[in-house]
């Protein structure tokens, strides 16, 4: 079985370029299903759930070709009928694909998705959308049955801004017979992107960004060539790297509006974030610094994907911090793994109270796509050698987070083979 052997690090030096957003392109690879014609999408990260969806829409007939990381997509023919069931439950945006489903077929039948288990993740609010606007859809043994002849243009009210909620009817709202409104809007860059890559393809949307936003529906939807943004939960990895092994690193491509809610809080633990047209320069030279409170909240406050990481972060900072989890009921298993290494973490219900901690490296296992990633960024701060097992999930977020670490200078990143621990 392979594990993510990460050693200890000093300061770091150097540039990556930051791959393209997974939360950007999954939805964007749903949406292009109701473009009958030719999508092309630059900077596609070669992510394992990007390459789940791309196999997901092969198998229903759409012509997916990979040139390096351009795809391009014709979605002419697609065979209507069952989503095979292993590519449904191996991730959450399978989900995605039951409105552009069901604009083009009229009807679809697929298993519950998979993805993280940070919790219950219902998809009531995606149902209700697309429920309002015209479909007919039941659930019987984790299988749903959706039935629409088209979609109408309704009012959408969330109770939670929820993002792939947001993302569903904005899908189905685009092709649509007239106006949709949708209020309490997730207002994530993931969502703004997919309103920009609609809009591409002719629909016109009005107030992305905002937790209002309107959509008018057309037939005429036509070809799109599309660029994907730098991942911003990615750049927040570096950042987490630098904050802990402190010295400087440039990250190319990522953009400020998009960094929102993150870059404060690594200001407030003593990092230097500066931005220019190209990246973001990222420093920490000082102590590191606790952070008393924070809370995750919906864009543009503190996100949930960042929440692990920030865990392993303030194991170093001198001094007690909290950190309260508001999105997902059950996101703190990777503290447990973080525990494991020596950190001072108390867990009470969705907070986490974190001290000053000195890890030791030992064999500890990813509980999911970011509790991965932080384990590895608290191997960065751990004496010894810490092997990660459970890269499948932090495989399925990141191109190559080993490779991206010893660009910035940490010579002890490698995948290896447990047989030989
Ligand atoms: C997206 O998940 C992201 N995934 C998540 O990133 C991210 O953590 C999340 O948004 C929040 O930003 C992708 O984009 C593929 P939500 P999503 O719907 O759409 C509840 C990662 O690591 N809810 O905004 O599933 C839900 O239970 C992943 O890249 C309902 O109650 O998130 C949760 O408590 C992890 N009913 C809250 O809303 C619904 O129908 C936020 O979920 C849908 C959601």
């Amino acid at each position: 079985m392979t594990a993510f052997q990460i050693e200890r690090a000093g300061p770091l030096s150097g540039t990556v370029p930051v791959q393209g957003s997974k939360n950007t392109i999954l939805p964007i690879l749903a949406a292009s299903l109701i473009n009958p014609g030719k999508t092309v999408l630059h900077n596609v990260p070669r992510i394992r759930d990007v390459e789940n969806m791309v196999s997901l829409m092969r198998e229903i007939g759409c012509r997916v070709i990979w040139e390096k990381r351009t795809l391009t997509i014709d979605a002419e023919k697609i065979r209507c009928g069952c989503l095979p069931k292993e590519a449904a439950v191996s991730m959450r945006s399978s989900i995605n694909l039951l409105a552009p489903l069901l604009v083009r077929c009229g009807c679809v039948e697929m298993n519950l998705p998979g993805g993280c288990s940070l919790g219950k993740r219902p998809i009531d609010l995606h149902l209700h959308a697309l429920e309002r606007m015209g479909a007919a859809i039941t659930i019987e043994d984790d299988q749903i049955h959706a039935r629409a002849s088209g979609f109408r243009g309704a009012e959408i009210c969330f109770r939670f801004p929820s993002v792939g909620a947001t993302q569903q009817a904005l899908t189905a709202a685009a092709a649509a017979e007239g106006e949709t409104r949708i209020m309490n809007a997730a207002r994530e860059p993931e969502v703004v992107q997919l309103c920009c890559f609609l809009k591409e393809m002719g629909i016109t949307v009005r107030g992305e960004g905002t937790s209002m936003i309107q959509v008018t529906g057309s037939a005429n939807r036509k070809p799109v060539e599309f660029h994907i943004c730098a991942d911003r939960i990615v750049a927040a990895t570096c950042m987490s790297a630098v904050a802990v092994c402190g010295g400087s690193a440039y990250l190319a491509g990522v953009r400020a509006p998009e960094m929102e809610g993150i870059t404060a809080p690594f200001m407030e633990m003593g990092c230097e974030a500066v931005f220019d047209p190209s990246g973001l320069r990222i420093s920490r030279t000082g102590t590191l610094k606790p952070i008393s409170y924070i809370e995750t909240k919906p864009y543009p406050g503190f996100p949930t994907d960042v929440q692990s990481l920030l865990l392993a972060v303030l194991t170093q900072a001198d001094g007690q911090s909290v950190v309260k989890e508001n999105v997902f009921e059950a996101r703190f298993r990777a503290a447990y793994q973080l525990q494991k290494m020596g950190a001072d973490i108390i867990i009470d219900n969705n907070c986490a109270m974190i001290r000053k901690s000195r890890l030791k490296g030992t064999l500890v296992e990813a509980p999911d796509l970011r509790g991965g990633a932080a384990l590895v960024i608290a191997g960065l701060a751990a004496e010894g050698t810490t092997y990660i097992t459970g890269c499948e999930h932090i495989s399925r977020g990141y191109e190559d987070l080993a490779g991206m670490l010893r660009q910035l200078g940490v010579v002890g990143a490698v995948l290896t083979e447990t047989e030989l621990l």
